[in-house]
């Protein structure tokens, strides 16, 4: 028996593992419950009494051999595979380059609309989208039982005291005609609120740019060259503008702020409906009223103000004819003003 312990040894130290295959052989003959180690305990019986101690012994040594064997092969094939499988760098592949995020369209024509207005004077006024009656509508001559007031129109927070969300950033001409004495000459970007169904057309969310300047002596002359200046800069040299008899609460007289349709040349097309003229926003005189309320002397002062929507400008300039777009954050969308940036 302890010749047998002897041959099963060296067999054992020949044996090369150099695969799964050889390894589970290895498992069966030498590890498991009836491998041949398993097998020589089993015979320890048939030994003579005195020498089972020393046969103990040997078994058991053979079977610490065999188990570190395996033990080593396990790990050599496991390192084996991470080295020699695909999973390795290749230094010479080009870099995987950035994805570079890109400044949402209505942001860059917002930008661009305050930059022409900064280079004449105007500074930019913020003020609270949650607003109460008194700023979004009472201050800007809206009598009491205006349509615009109605639930259909005005996404309300409470009511008594009427608190809503601001349907146009008119609250902020408001706010700073209370704190600061004119010369005031700002304009306010900033989003808006109006409970209208969601459409290609209408969102209940968008954004306006507002503006406002009061002082002595101004003139409804001084406001259409201003809005001239900006169409000019906004949409290219050869815009013209026009003016259409409107009306609003807060301004007297009123007018619609048309520019001539660049798409066709005023030729005729789709976005103007074959008038030649696209409307992007009202504007007008300040109503006395409005100074009154916020504490100007209407004798001493006048002023014009005006407002227009970001959206609406944007889908003009770049085509685009579904206002949900700039909603949805669909990268596809998105990643074709990346080279306006
Ligand atoms: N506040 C008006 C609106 O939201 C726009 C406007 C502003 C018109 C200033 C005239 C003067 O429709």
């Amino acid at each position: 028996m302890f010749e047998r312990i002897k041959e099963i040894k060296q067999e054992l130290e020949k044996i090369k593992i150099e695969n799964e295959k050889h390894l589970e052989e290895f498992r069966i003959k030498f590890i498991s419950r009836k491998s041949v180690v398993g097998e020589l305990m089993g015979g320890i019986r048939e030994i003579a009494q005195e020498q089972r101690k020393a046969f103990g012994q040997e078994v058991n040594e053979l079977k610490n051999l065999a188990q570190a064997k395996f033990k080593e092969a396990i790990s050599e094939l496991e390192n084996k595979n991470s080295t020699g499988s695909t999973d390795y760098t290749d230094l010479t592949l080009p870099n995987i380059p950035h994805q570079l995020g890109t400044i949402h369209p209505l942001t860059q024509v917002r930008e661009k609309i305050v930059t022409i207005f900064q280079r004449i004077g105007f500074n930019v006024a913020d003020g609270p989208e949650v607003e109460d009656d008194w700023h979004n509508f009472s201050a800007l001559n809206f009598p009491p039982n205006h349509p615009a007031r109605e639930m259909q129109d005005t996404f309300f927070i409470s009511k008594d005291p009427d608190i809503l969300l601001r349907t146009h950033t008119s609250n902020v001409q408001i706010r700073l005609m209370e704190k600061q004495e004119p010369p005031i000459r700002s304009i306010m970007p900033g989003r808006v609120f109006r409970n209208e169904a969601i459409s290609a057309r209408a969102h209940c969310i968008f954004h306006q740019v507002e503006g406002l300047y009061i002082n002595e002596n101004v003139s409804f002359a001084d406001l259409k060259n201003t809005l001239y200046y900006f169409a000019r800069e906004m949409f290219g040299k050869n815009t013209k503008i026009r003016l259409r008899p409107s009306f609003f609460p807060f301004t007297e007289p009123s007018a619609e702020l048309d520019i001539s349709c660049f798409i066709c040349d005023q030729k005729g097309c789709k976005v103007c409906k074959h008038t030649g003229w696209v409307e992007i926003g009202g504007c007008g005189m300040v109503d006395p009223n409005v100074l009154e309320s916020s504490n100007i002397d209407s004798e001493k002062y006048t002023g014009f103000a005006f407002g227009m929507g970001i959206e609406r400008i944007t889908m003009l300039k770049y085509k685009i004819d579904d206002i949900r777009l700039f909603f949805e954050n669909d990268v596809r969308f998105l990643r074709q003003f990346q080279s306006l940036s």
